[in-house]
Parts: structure tokens; sequence; C-alpha cells
């Protein structure tokens, strides 16, 4: 009888909210988890979690890359998908953001990815095949105020994506995007944890969510295993909103709400 393989994954940004939704739900479905972040002291979580094992490595270091890729394949005997998922926030218009800072968004959350990709790629073809998700916004999807240098790399992210599916996908793999809306409990947005904030500015946040509310972590990771997961098999090149039907408006009207729903 063959014996059934493990499924293995590595997971960037792995010490953040999403990142590590994303671990623990794919571990408790029985993935091997390779879970990698620059801040070795924030994954001291995965020394309780099953399956997982931490990696510390910058992401806009080339070598790097490569350095989580060939572990995750000796610990695991290959990898069967990569969740490209840090990312660094950065407000600020065109005009008032500090050049180096731009640089430092499009270094990580860009040049990062793109590192992440090529390291992924021929690991998933040792494999015979694989997927690779990389954790864009609805940034990436339509502009913001005062936060150009991220719009821009989340939108650069989307075109990477699709683009390597367009080269990869007759070698068997598969690439695509996510596009969280607002997500709590994550670095990204942990003013929505201060018990001291202005109710008038989370129902600002939320007025134009036709759900009512932002997204808990799992919501994401569940939409992530889909993405990454067999179940996904003819799904590639897509940048997939799961924004509580945030972008789905022309931005003239808000959808309906109820009074006090916020
Ligand atoms: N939270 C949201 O509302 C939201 C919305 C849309 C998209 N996203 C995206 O979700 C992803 C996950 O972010 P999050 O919300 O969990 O925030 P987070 O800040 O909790 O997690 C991001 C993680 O990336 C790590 N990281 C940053 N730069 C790195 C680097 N150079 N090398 C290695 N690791 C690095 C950080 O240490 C952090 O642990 C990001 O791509 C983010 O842009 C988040």
């Amino acid at each position: 009888m063959q014996e059934e393989r493990l499924l293995s994954v590595v997971v960037t940004g792995a010490a953040g909210g999403i990142g590590r939704a994303v671990c623990e739900r794919l571990a408790r479905s029985g993935w091997q988890v390779l879970a990698v972040d620059r801040d070795a002291g924030r994954l001291v979580w995965t020394e309780q979690v099953a399956n997982v094992a931490a990696f510390a490595a910058d992401i806009t270091c080339a070598q790097a890359n490569q350095d989580f890729i060939a572990a995750a394949e000796e610990q695991f005997g290959g990898v069967d998908a990569v969740v490209l998922n840090a990312a660094v926030p950065m407000g600020g218009t065109l005009e008032q953001i500090a050049w180096a800072d731009f640089e430092k968004v499009i270094a990580v959350n860009l040049m990062g990815t793109a590192l992440g990709i090529r390291s992924a790629l021929p690991a998933l073809r040792r494999r015979g095949g694989g997927a690779i998700l990389v954790t864009a916004s609805t940034h990436g999807l339509a502009g913001e105020i005062e936060n150009a240098a991220y719009v821009a790399s989340k939108h650069a992210v989307v075109g990477l994506v699709k683009s390597v599916a367009r080269d990869v996908g007759w070698e068997g793999i598969r690439i695509n995007a996510i596009c969280p809306g607002l997500t709590r409990q994550t670095g990204m947005t942990s003013f929505l944890e201060d018990p001291a904030i202005d109710p008038a500015i989370m129902g600002e946040l939320v007025k134009g969510i036709p759900l009512q509310r932002c997204a808990e972590p799992d919501e994401m990771a569940a939409v992530m295993e889909f993405l990454v997961s067999p179940a996904s098999a003819y799904v590639t090149g897509i940048a997939m909103p799961v924004d509580g039907g945030a972008i789905t408006g022309s931005g003239l009207r808000g959808p309906a709400s109820g009074p006090g729903n916020y």
C-alpha cells in the first residue's frame, strides 16, 4: 500500500496576526508548517503547536529566502505550498512619505515577495507542482487616501501573481493572491484593539463594509487554506477579495446599514 504523504507549507510573516492564523489552521489540517518571520522572538508560539517549526529570516534578503525553502525541503522532504504573507504598512501621501520609507515598502512588500516566489518555484518544480499564495490586500485592487506606497506595493504583487501564473501554470504550479480587507488582531491594525478607540472612528471604518464589521484572522486563514489546498486545483492567477464586500461599490453611495450596527 502506498504511504500517504503529508503536505508541507512555508508561511512568511508568521509572527503576525494573519500569518499565525494560517499556520495554526494548516497545522490543524495536518500540514507540516515552517513558520518564517524576521522577528524570531514573536515566533515562540510555534513551540506550543504540533507540526509547526520556526525559522527566523528577513524576506528582503535573497539568500534568506533560499535558506528557508531549503530548510523546509530538508525537514519535510519537499515543499507543496508557499504562503508569502510578510509585509509592512506605511501611511502617507506620495508627497508626505520619506523616500527611504517608500523604498522600504517596495523592498519588503514587492521585492521580498518576488524573491520568495523565485525561491519557491524550483522547490515546487522538484515536488512536481504546488501552490504559491501571496497576501496582497484590497489596497492591491483599488486606491486609498494617504497610503500611496503601500497601495502601489500591493497592486504590484497582484500584477506579479497574474504574470507568474501565466508563466508556470503548465508546470502544475498555481499562484494566487488573497486580498484581505480590514482584519483585527494583527500588527497592522493594533489600533482597533485599543479600548479607548473613538466609536466614531470605528463607525467610519466599517461604514463602507456591507458586512458591517472587520474580519478575524482565522476568516482569512480559512480562505488561504482553500487557495493552497488541492480543493482549489483549477484556480490560478486570481486576486481574491476577502473583505466583507468592501470593494464591491462604486464609491458613490455607502451600503445599506441599520442603525447602530457599526
Ligand atoms: N491586517 C489587515 O487589516 C490587512 C489587510 C489587508 C492586507 N493585509 C496583509 O496581510 C499580511 C499579514 O499582515 P498582518 O495583518 O498579519 O500584520 P502583522 O503586522 O501582524 O504581520 C506582518 C508580519 O510580517 C513580518 N515581516 C515584516 N517585514 C518582514 C521581513 N522583511 N521579513 C520577514 N518578516 C517580515 C512582521 O514581523 C509581522 O510579523 C500582510 O501582507 C498585510 O499587508 C493585512
